[in-house]
């Protein structure tokens, strides 16, 4: 098979080399057709443009298939926990018990906020929706920890990413805890990450909190299971913003806005409240399913549909059927639950949802277990950038290891062609 393709134009030839992965996809590199053809590509939303080389993380959307550093998601899913996932995203292999160790305590070192951070938290309306405040929190981070950090040396971008991962759920659990109107928490060291991540959001001033192993297995679980996607809009918003050379904490902030919107991160809480509507309408599920296929409707079926994936989501394969799990073993019947499932069904056999090759994704089935778990709804998109944390610190370390250049892509400009000035009293 080639290894080239041949570019026509304007009478000459351009031979544009072809690129494998190493799971044998295909790139063409076009890196020298402006210089060599005047010519630029057009590709809004990037449907079809690759923006770097990556190690990180593998995906087959026409398979369904997911892979952090080569192994299946569901393997990780069903075996790993979340700080193991941590450290093979970050440092790219499974560790050592001992390395697990170091890095758990490495993280410990950094798990405490200033308490300067309490001043920007109070200044917030306890209106304020918690992805709003957590991207600010992230952001002054910068601020508190103003050394850049040396991305030649890799024990300075290994402390940058432990104080990160140390720090970050303190933060997303005071989104919560000022809704609540609880006072901020601390993180406990003699907990796992995500016992402390629980007891931050959760534990009263002088309670005793009891650590359902249910509980604490179907957070790490949904943490696995979000904690990187390749280039996603939030990746590439962190690699971007860090392209410029923009600091680690500063990079993060801007990818958390991004995952916000309801077309990515924030679906998570559009589903949910989606599911509510249909309850409190009746359960009408063919009467959403008709909105979602009116193009003069603007509602669309939050949860389903993704750029890549043209097959089954696999972590919402995995996501469904720990959602029944998590609700049988606390013993929860949520009828938003039985709502999803008669949603997915009528979808799933649906000409317009099949034709479109539409199925459930990641959001589908996420906000149930959290509602399970006691989380509110606001707080579902700050749990996702959680388990997402690790895959943001990983992009942003490759792309300052391969030294990428800055991210600036081109345009076809099609305003107003050249024209003078005119002075304002004769227009
Ligand atoms: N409901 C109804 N129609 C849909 C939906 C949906 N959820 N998703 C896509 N379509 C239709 C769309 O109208 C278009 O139809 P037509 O060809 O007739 O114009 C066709 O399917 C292709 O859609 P698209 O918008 O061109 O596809 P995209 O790759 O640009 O968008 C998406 C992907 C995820 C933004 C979109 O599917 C969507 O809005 N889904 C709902 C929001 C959602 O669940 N987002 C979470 C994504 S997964 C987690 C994450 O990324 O964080």
């Amino acid at each position: 098979m080639s290894d080239k393709v041949i570019l026509n134009y304007n009478g000459s030839e351009l031979d544009l080399p072809v690129s494998t992965g190493s799971m044998d996809e295909k790139a063409i590199d076009i890196s020298k057709l402006r210089s060599a053809t005047g010519l630029i590509t057009m590709d809004p939303g990037y449907k079809n443009t690759g923006s770097c080389e990556s190690k990180i993380t593998f995906l087959d959307g026409e398979e369904g298939k997911l892979m952090y550093r080569g192994y299946p998601i569901e393997q990780l899913a069903e075996k790993s926990s979340f700080v193991e996932v941590m450290y093979l995203l970050i440092k790219g292999n499974l560790p050592t018990q001992a390395e697990l160790d170091k890095f758990v305590n490495d993280i410990n070192e950094y798990n405490y906020v200033s308490e300067d951070l309490i001043k920007i938290l109070d200044a917030f309306p306890s209106s304020a929706h918690p992805m709003g405040v957590l991207t600010s929190l992230t952001a002054a981070l910068s601020a508190f920890n103003p050394k850049c950090v040396d991305v030649s040396s890799e024990e300075e971008m290994y402390r940058a990413a432990v104080t990160l991962l140390g720090k970050f759920p303190v933060l997303a659990s005071w989104t919560q805890r000022k809704v609540k109107g609880l006072p901020v928490n601390y993180s406990n060291d003699k907990l796992s990450y995500v016992e402390n991540l629980y007891q931050l959001l959760f534990k009263k001033p002088g309670q005793e909190l009891d650590l359902d192993p249910v509980i604490i297995d179907a957070l790490d679980k949904l943490l696995i299971l979000h904690a990187d996607h390749e280039q996603n809009c939030s990746a590439s918003t962190v690699r971007l913003v860090g392209s410029s050379h923009a600091g680690l904490f500063a990079s993060i902030s801007a990818g958390i806005s991004a995952l916000w919107g309801p077309l990515h991160g924030g679906a998570n809480q559009a589903v949910l409240e989606m599911l509510e509507d249909i309850k409190n309408d009746g359960g009408d599920v063919e009467k959403y399913l008709a909105k979602a296929k009116d193009k003069n409707d603007p509602f669309r079926l939050m949860g389903f549909g993704h750029r890549v994936y043209k097959n089954f989501d696999p972590r919402a394969k995995i996501i469904k059927v720990a959602a029944d799990n998590v609700l049988e073993k606390l013993g929860i019947n949520d009828p938003t639950l039985e709502i999803a499932k008669k949603l997915e069904k009528a979808a799933l056999e649906d000409e317009y949802f099949k034709s479109r090759n539409l199925y459930p994704n990641v959001d589908f089935y996420s906000g149930i277990i959290y509602k399970a778990l006691d989380i509110p709804t606001e707080m579902f998109t700050v749990m996702f950038a959680v388990g997402r944390l690790p895959g943001w610190i990983a992009q942003w370390m490759e792309m300052r290891q391969n030294n990428e250049p800055i991210g600036r892509p081109r345009q076809l400009y099609t305003g107003a062609p050249l024209r003078d000035y005119v002075d304002i009293e004769k227009r």
